[in-house]
């Protein structure tokens, strides 16, 4: 039997020195559980005078991917550096190669898992892709091993840190969206470009990562629905707040039927027990529910260099095992079913509206009977401030279709009574 795995990383940023780092902290235990040495062979990075998270002898450094792609002792790439390129050719150049492959990044297993399962597969392979989604958070795993007997009906999670922290901010505070984002910023919590957090892009790619395990199913990214945190106020959280509710960023993959599925990632409003609703700061939390199991959650850090570096050395070790006991390749692509993903029109929730009207009798009426025209029903309304001549008026309606609450809006925009639409939410229960 081999006596040591050897491994290659591309990338030593975040993920890559929390990778590292654990290595070297946990060597001793992590090679006794595996039954092998780990050897780090070389490290790619762009820049070789940057200074690193993670002490690391100088020798190890290249700026040339290649040294780690081709040198023929690796049995193992990490890839660590993001994004779909250059990432997705390294990652094809090394499963040709005959490399096992590591992965944290969402963005490219989203987009380009399917094909490069199929790549490992077709090899007998292993790659694998734990810190992609949830950091720290075991749920690749778990749901592909241990829940892998459940029929998974829903998956419904705060899947991305940064936005958690700036709703919780917003919501603790009483503080304005640019506020806080400016803030998480100049404490590192956001990029300096922020927009594929708050856009809500991240939480797509988790998302659909996600729900083609779940759904066994290839989820095209392209189709998730995807509406980030920007249009939330300081207003919408505090009225949210005086009706029982907290605002959170949520992924959520259902299951309809045999052959379709609806998955979607948008601010929504949850009752303020429901244990998601009190997961804060950067934490991220998943529920999934199996047929046989009922609910689970996974709840942990959900980002950052050692939570994910923890996820990565994880796979590392895995894999590790499955060279020594020559069963690589075991588990694959799961997807062998084709579900269809259902429109938004079809997604059937309660509803919060906030909208400014003008302070005069039947106006109420006026809205509510629009509503009613569009199969809306009403659970409650209330009416909050009084503004010169105007009101805010706040409605959560009852289960209704999205295509009946949509065309009920576009047809009350146009009343003369009405001044603005302020937002509409989805809420869940
Ligand atoms: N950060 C997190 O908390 C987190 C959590 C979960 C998953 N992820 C995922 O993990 C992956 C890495 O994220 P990160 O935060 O560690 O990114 P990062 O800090 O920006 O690090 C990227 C690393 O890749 C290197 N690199 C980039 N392009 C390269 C190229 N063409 N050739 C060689 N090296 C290159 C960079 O080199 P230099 O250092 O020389 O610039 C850097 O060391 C991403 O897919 C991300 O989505 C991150």
């Amino acid at each position: 039997m081999k006596d040591t795995i050897r491994i290659g990383i591309l990338g030593l940023g975040v993920v890559g020195s929390g990778t590292v780092a654990l290595l070297q902290k946990n060597r001793v235990s992590i090679e006794k559980k595996i039954g092998a040495k780990i050897e780090i062979t070389k490290i790619a990075v762009r820049d070789l005078n940057k200074k690193r998270l993670v002490t690391v002898d100088r020798g190890l450094l290249t700026n040339h991917c290649e040294e780690v792609l081709d040198n023929p002792e690796n049995d193992l790439i990490c890839e660590l550096i993001g994004g779909v390129s250059p990432a997705k050719d390294y990652v094809l150049h090394a499963l040709r190669n005959g490399k096992h492959v590591v992965t944290a990044n969402k963005e490219l297993i989203a987009k380009e898992g399917h094909d490069l399962l199929h790549e490992a597969m077709r090899r007998r392979l292993d790659f694998q892709f734990e810190g992609s989604v949830g950091g720290g958070i075991p749920i690749i795993q778990p749901m592909k091993n241990a829940l892998g007997g459940n029929e998974i009906q829903e998956i419904m999670g705060i899947v991305n840190g940064t936005t958690n922290y700036i709703l919780t901010r917003m919501t603790h505070e009483g503080a304005e969206f640019n506020d806080v984002l400016e803030d998480a910023k100049a404490k590192g919590y956001a990029e300096t470009d922020p927009s594929s957090d708050i856009e809500g892009y991240d939480a797509q790619y988790k998302i659909a990562i996600l729900s083609s395990i779940a759904f066994t199913s290839q989820v095209n990214v392209n189709d998730v629905y995807v509406e980030g945190i920007t249009h939330i106020t300081r207003r919408d959280i505090q009225c949210a707040q005086e009706l029982g509710y907290t605002i959170k960023l949520l992924g959520i993959a259902n299951r309809i039927g045999e052959d379709q599925m609806q998955v979607r990632v948008h601010p929504t409003l949850l009752p303020s027990e429901h244990p998601l609703a009190s997961t804060n700061d950067v934490y991220n939390a998943i529920f999934v529910r199996g047929d046989a199991v009922g609910d689970v959650m996974f709840y942990g850090r959900g980002a950052g260099m050692m939570p994910t570096g923890s996820a990565v050395v994880g796979d590392i070790m895995d894999v590790g095992r499955n060279i020594l006991f020559g069963s690589t390749g075991r588990i694959s692509c799961t997807c062998f079913q084709q579900r269809r993903m259902a429109s938004m029109d079809l997604v059937e929730t309660k509803y919060y509206i906030r909208m400014i009207v003008i302070d005069r009798p039947k106006v109420l009426a006026a809205i509510a009977g629009v509503l009613g025209d569009h199969q809306v029903s009403i659970e409650s309304v209330v009416q909050k401030a009084h503004l010169n001549d105007n009101a805010e008026i706040i409605w959560v309606t009852h289960k209704t279709k999205e295509k009946n609450l949509r065309s009920a809006l576009e047809s009350i925009r146009e009343l003369s009574v009405v001044l603005s639409i302020e937002n509409f939410l989805r809420v869940e229960e």
